[in-house]
């Protein structure tokens, strides 16, 4: 696990194996609940993650995200459960995702599945297209208070739930899609902060 924290938040940044990858995207594209109600973006088809595919991988995900934070915690380690997974498919030109947070959680990540055969030169066009930005939403002299991720199929990515975000829109037609999941974690036995 590779972690980025130049700005204060640790984000952390973890290679999917490709067994899940499928797995997700199968599930995905088989649909499941409306997931809309609960996010506020303008994505159109934002579904449940499957409950048996995230008790699955329950495990997998869960120990991520606890060795997050251990990271951060070492004398107060936690358990932490899925509380929650969603997936977002882009797939016009006009879909983004306002600056949010996740709350009733305690850590938020973010995987991804699929990206459009023209996303090369999405993001060749300028550096903000299509991407995804964490913003720690203070203004300090010769600090950056942004990050900017360019999406890889596999790269998943790890971070506190108040860790502002938002996702960027594109200008030309998508061909394919712009997908992703998010899962939310709970420290078991606590609220969230
Ligand atoms: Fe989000």
């Amino acid at each position: 696990m590779e972690f980025i924290d130049a700005f204060g938040p640790a984000i952390a940044k973890v290679k999917l194996p490709r067994k899940l990858l499928k797995e997700l995207n199968v599930a995905c594209e088989e649909g499941g609940e409306n997931y809309g109600k609960n996010l506020m973006g303008t994505i159109e088809h934002p579904t449940a993650i499957p409950l048996p595919l995230l008790s699955k991988y329950h495990k997998f995900f869960a120990d991520l995200a606890e060795e997050y934070h251990d990271r951060a915690y070492p004398e107060e380690p936690h358990a932490l459960r899925i509380s929650s997974g969603w997936f977002l498919r882009m797939r016009r030109a006009d879909e983004f995702n306002p600056a949010h947070c996740h709350e009733d959680c305690n850590l938020s990540s973010v995987g991804y599945l699929k990206l459009p055969d023209n996303f090369d030169e999405i993001c060749a066009e300028n550096k903000y297209r299509g991407r995804l930005q964490f913003i720690l939403g203070a203004t300090m002299e010769y600090a950056n208070p942004t990050i900017t991720i360019t999406p890889k199929v596999g790269d998943y990515y790890i971070f506190p739930w108040w860790l502002i975000h938002t996702v960027y829109p594109v200008r030309e037609p998508l061909v394919g899609e712009r997908r992703s999941f998010s899962i939310s974690f709970k420290r078991k036995g606590m609220r969230p902060s």
